[in-house]
């Protein structure tokens, strides 16, 4: 690999020389900002400070994986929205959901029980819409730390007879940092204290100016309780979502992220997917992270099998080596081969990490004593 300079690698992450600098400390590695550092260096401290680093060099399998994905670039045709629901606490975002679930999945005939899963899709007189689960959960965090988007509309929660608080403040700045467009709704207004108008005067004060107050923002009354208002909301979303006009590759080799995980007694490593690109089907092999494998089985949210699943469509996967984590990628590829050599490459590369990081924190302690 190439060699490349403390202030160079800085330009490139757009950070200040010296954070580069107090990183590569902390791994154990002194330098200054004019000093080079060797290629290996370089991807640690890169991958540190939260970046991800991609090789240059064409033998590498991760590169080979890389292909693989800007390989997918055929026709692209428009693809469901996807949609995160945020708020503060009690504000009735997981009663929202529950409602929308009840009243718009089509539950599998056979048992019909309907497990937890992170992320679900449902059909609307307007088209499909997924929602995404668990507001701000960790796949959300991880992503946008990576400054990849999983969400295209962020649905914010505010309860009419609460007003707008802490957890709202925070939920209008992670959508505006993500630049992903927010629909307000002012839920619980069966409530008799319930006052909406209050409410969008508060946003104002944060510049979310609903339109009747001559804005351009989305905000739908509802309850979330008696359902009243709740195909407003849906229809709100499908609006934003023609003005959007997300599209994505359909077919091909799928590509996407890991919305959550977990390990199953009977079934093994669990992981729920958003595919993101392309169709992911039964028998496919993957990369997941520093994971691997054949899909064994994908189930939708309803828990029945499914035979593939396309872009904004959330399913979980069975037969990875192991649990991967939420916000990880993963990518279809052609040959287990392939999987298998990337997934080594990167727990290497953790490892390797893991022991920098390790000695990095033996050097502040011996630092600290000094
Ligand atoms: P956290 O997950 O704790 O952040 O809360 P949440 O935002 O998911 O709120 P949740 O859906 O759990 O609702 C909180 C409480 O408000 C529950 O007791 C709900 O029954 C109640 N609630 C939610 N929506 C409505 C509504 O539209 N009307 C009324 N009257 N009560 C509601
Ligand atoms: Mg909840």
């Amino acid at each position: 690999g190439e060699a490349i300079t403390v202030a160079d690698l800085a330009q490139k992450l757009a950070l200040k020389g010296g954070d580069v600098v107090k990183a590569l400390f902390k791994m154990g590695v002194m330098a200054t900002i004019t000093q080079t550092i060797d290629h290996d260096t370089a991807v640690l401290v890169t991958e540190e400070l939260g970046h991800t680093a991609v090789r240059a060099d064409a033998d590498d399998a991760e590169s080979e994986l890389l292909a693989h994905v800007e390989d997918v670039q055929g026709e692209t045709s428009p693809r469901p929205p996807v949609v995160t629901i945020m708020g503060h606490v009690d504000h009735g975002k997981t009663s929202l959901l529950d409602y929308i679930r009840r009243t718009r999945i089509a539950t599998g005939e056979a048992g019909g029980i309907t497990q937890h899963i992170g992320a679900y899709h449902v059909d609307t007189p307007k088209g499909v819409i997924s929602f995404l689960d668990t507001p701000g959960h960790a796949a959300f965090t991880s992503m946008r730390a990576r400054g990849a988007k999983l969400t295209d509309i962020v649905v914010l929660v505010v309860a009419a007879d609460d007003g707008v608080m802490p957890q709202t403040v925070e939920a209008i700045q992670h959508a505006r940092s993500a630049k992903v467009p927010l629909i307000v709704a002012i839920n619980k207004i069966d409530k008799s204290e319930a006052d909406p108008s209050r409410i969008k005067n508060e946003l104002l004060a944060h510049d979310i100016v609903a339109e009747d107050f001559g804005g351009d923002t989305q905000m739908v009354e509802l309850s979330a309780k008696t359902g009243d208002g709740i195909d407003d909301l849906l229809d709100a979303i499908s609006l934003q979502a023609e003005v959007l006009e997300l599209k994505a590759v359909a077919e091909g080799r799928a590509s996407g992220t890991v919305i959550e995980s977990s390990l199953d007694k009977g079934r093994g490593p669990v992981a729920t997917v958003l595919v993101q690109q392309g169709q992911l089907n039964k028998g496919d092999f993957l990369v997941c992270g520093v994971e691997y494998g054949r899909v064994r089985a994908l189930f939708d949210e309803t828990g029945s099998q499914v035979p593939s699943a396309g872009p904004s469509i959330p399913v979980q996967v069975l037969g990875l080596s192991g649990v991967p984590d939420a916000g990880d990628d993963f990518v279809v590829v052609d040959d287990e081969r392939l999987a298998r050599e990337v997934a080594q490459q990167r727990e290497a590369k953790r490892r390797e990490l893991r022991l920098v990081q390790a000695a990095g924190n033996r050097m502040e302690d011996i630092m600290a004593q000094m």
